[in-house]
């Protein structure tokens, strides 16, 4: 391995500059050329990279965002682009690439490994953990603590003012993000797109709620949890009885911010890992801390397979409401 690639893909997640200062300084601490690609697979598409030295990665640990910026790359799709990106690596000679992102980036490496030489490994991040076996992802910490703190100061005036609060969370088709921003937020709902809900019995339950005395609700609805939105939510919620609603739609503030310390540590030791597994020419792996040690799992047991939320901790919202 005498020279690895990073790039960062799709949603960009808070942690994927703390992955590329540890995936930088590893490789260079082994004697690895390291280059980042700009624009996730679309710096592979037009040969657009920089050349790291160590001091080009100092002070970002706790920068929110990508150095190397992302893309959702559409040319990545058509395999015309991922035989000029094999080109460029092959004429770059990258031995190996660590590509940090989620499942969709996971596709592209997936089907980037079947044509070119160069070994691939993922870093799993994404602030909706809409990834099976993987565990955490990078930014998932933070994009909880980000949604925290406006659900909290939300809390302050629902209770001043008695009013009922839906907040909108992010998450895609996942409800992680919303059953542990309603667990965190003590909520008294969370709507996530994993289970049917029953307008009736919402609107019953919020009223039960208000009758045994409490000053306002917290309705957090995951993106996906009512198809429609937030709006129609209130709208068929307000068909069912008097309710005072406001909705507030949390939106990308959710994937800003600093890291917090676990993103951090995660991206640290994942980033040291990759560049590791690299060395020992590994390839079409995640690697990944699902529980206390670090895993490699291979790309197919992830790529379209459903994730699993936890629906223990989606009813403990409900049983301490
Ligand atoms: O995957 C991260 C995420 O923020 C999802 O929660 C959301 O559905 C999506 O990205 C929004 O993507 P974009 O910023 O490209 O509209």
């Amino acid at each position: 391995m005498k020279k690895i690639g990073v790039l960062t893909s799709g949603g960009d997640a808070p942690g994927m500059n703390a992955a590329i200062r540890a995936i930088v300084r590893t490789s260079l601490n082994n004697n690895i050329e390291i280059i980042g690609f700009r624009n996730g697979y679309e710096g592979l598409i037009d040969n657009d990279y920089v050349v790291f030295d160590r001091r080009l990665v100092g002070n970002i640990i706790q920068k929110g965002g990508s150095i190397l910026h992302t893309s959702r790359s559409s040319r990545f799709a058509n395999k015309k682009y991922r035989l000029i990106a094999e080109k460029n690596l092959r004429a770059l000679n990258v031995d190996g690439l660590v590509i940090i992102g989620g499942e969709g980036s996971t596709k592209g490496a997936t089907a980037l490994s079947k044509i070119s030489k160069t070994k691939c490994v993922v870093i799993p991040a994404t602030i909706d953990k809409d990834m099976p076996l993987v565990g955490p992802t990078i930014g998932f910490d933070t994009a909880i603590n980000s949604a925290l703190s406006a659900i909290d100061k939300i809390r302050d005036t629902a209770t001043t003012s008695n009013v009922t609060h839906i907040v909108e969370v992010m998450g895609r088709n996942c409800g992680w993000l919303g059953i542990l921003a309603g667990i965190g937020a003590g909520a008294e709902v969370t709507i996530i797109p994993e289970v049917k809900i029953d307008i009736a019995k919402l609107s019953k339950k919020i009223k039960s709620q208000l009758d045994r005395g409490k000053k306002g609700c917290i309705i957090i609805l995951a993106e996906g949890g009512f198809s429609k939105g937030g709006s129609s939510l209130a709208s068929a919620l307000k068909k069912k009885g008097d309710l005072d609603l406001r909705i507030t739609t949390l939106g990308h503030m959710q994937r800003g911010g600093n890291p917090s310390a676990l993103d951090r540590v995660l991206a640290t030791e994942l980033g040291v890992h990759a560049v590791n597994a690299l060395k020992n020419g590994l390839s079409k792996i995640i690697i990944a801390k699902p529980f206390d040690c670090v895993e490699k799992i291979g790309f197919d047991k992830v790529i379209n397979k459903k994730v699993k939320v936890d629906m223990y901790l989606h009813d403990l919202i409900e049983n301490t409401a």
